[in-house]
């Protein structure tokens, strides 16, 4: 991976994926603008990164409100000048469990399809400006495995319809923002994790402790390895294509799930 300060963007990095992501890409020689709406997660991940050698600005924002990533990039441009990848993190499906249809309230489906869609697109509508104007950019989203569908309960996914739904959304969001944005030198991507466990602690690693055992014997059962996705496996797909080498892959949707979707 070449490593001559470039400039990453996070718009959640406390904890999981995009504290791995964050820590990883610091690892590489990025330096990093890291938001998240948990400050002190994501005083964590800055103080960590900080100790690989990359220079860090963080904010506390919502990557659902567009004022936040506004005063987020315009942040990051103060700080650094340019923004060359750009990872969309935010997302997630609530913790309440919602199985049927008619169990999800319209206030509960868009917000669920707001953290998973709209701050993709909203990061997307600020950043892709400045990608434009270096000529230059890389772009990750993470949608999931459930983006194809699973049988059986919810588990860790709290309101699983709106989130397969965003999740199968920001495959064509990608397919589309490639085609769009790759005469300027711009990559986009997406990678579908499968069940991903972060740090000890971290928010879907204790919601699936904290699930029966027989769920977890058979969800584990599914999966050819036998195991989840480790955040840092997941976080290395994203370094790869957030890198100036993967300078050709554009449009697609990477599993990181072992061969459970095949
Ligand atoms: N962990 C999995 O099993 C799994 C599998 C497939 C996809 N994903 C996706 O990966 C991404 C990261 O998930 P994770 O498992 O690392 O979850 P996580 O809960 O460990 O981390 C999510 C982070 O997003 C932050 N966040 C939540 N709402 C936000 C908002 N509105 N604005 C800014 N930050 C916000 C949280 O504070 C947290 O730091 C999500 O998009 C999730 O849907 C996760």
């Amino acid at each position: 991976m070449t490593h001559t300060s470039r400039v990453a963007f996070l718009n959640a990095s406390a904890s999981g994926i995009g504290r791995a992501t964050a820590i990883m890409l610091a690892r590489h020689g990025f330096d990093l603008f890291l938001a998240d709406i948990d400050e002190d997660g994501l005083n964590r991940t800055a103080e960590e990164t900080g100790t690989h050698g990359a220079t860090v600005e963080k904010a506390v924002a919502d990557a659902t409100e567009e004022n936040d990533v506004e005063r987020c990039v315009r942040h990051a441009m103060a700080a650094f000048g340019r923004i060359d990848a750009l990872a969309c993190v935010a997302g997630g499906a609530g913790g309440v469990p919602m199985h049927q249809v008619d169990d999800i309230p319209l206030d509960h489906w868009e917000k669920i399809i707001s953290l998973n869609l709209n701050s993709v697109f909203l990061a997307c509508r600020h950043v892709v400006p400045v990608m434009r104007d270096q000529k230059y950019g890389r772009i990750v989203c993470i949608s999931s495995t459930v983006a194809k569908g699973r049988l059986g309960p919810v588990g860790t996914m709290g309101a699983r319809l709106p989130y397969a739904t965003a999740k199968a959304g920001l495959i064509g969001f990608t397919k589309q923002l490639a085609k769009d944005v790759g005469e300027h030198g711009i990559t986009v991507n997406t990678v579908l994790p499968w069940l991903t466990f972060g740090d000890p602690g971290s928010k879907i690693r204790e919601s699936f402790e904290s699930q029966s055992d027989e769920y977890k014997t058979r969800t584990l059962a599914n999966s050819p390895q036998k195991r989840p996705v480790t955040a840092a496996g997941v976080a290395a797909t994203l370094c790869f294509l957030l890198s100036e080498e993967a300078e050709y892959v554009s449009g697609t949707s990477v599993p990181v799930d072992g061969a459970y979707l095949n």
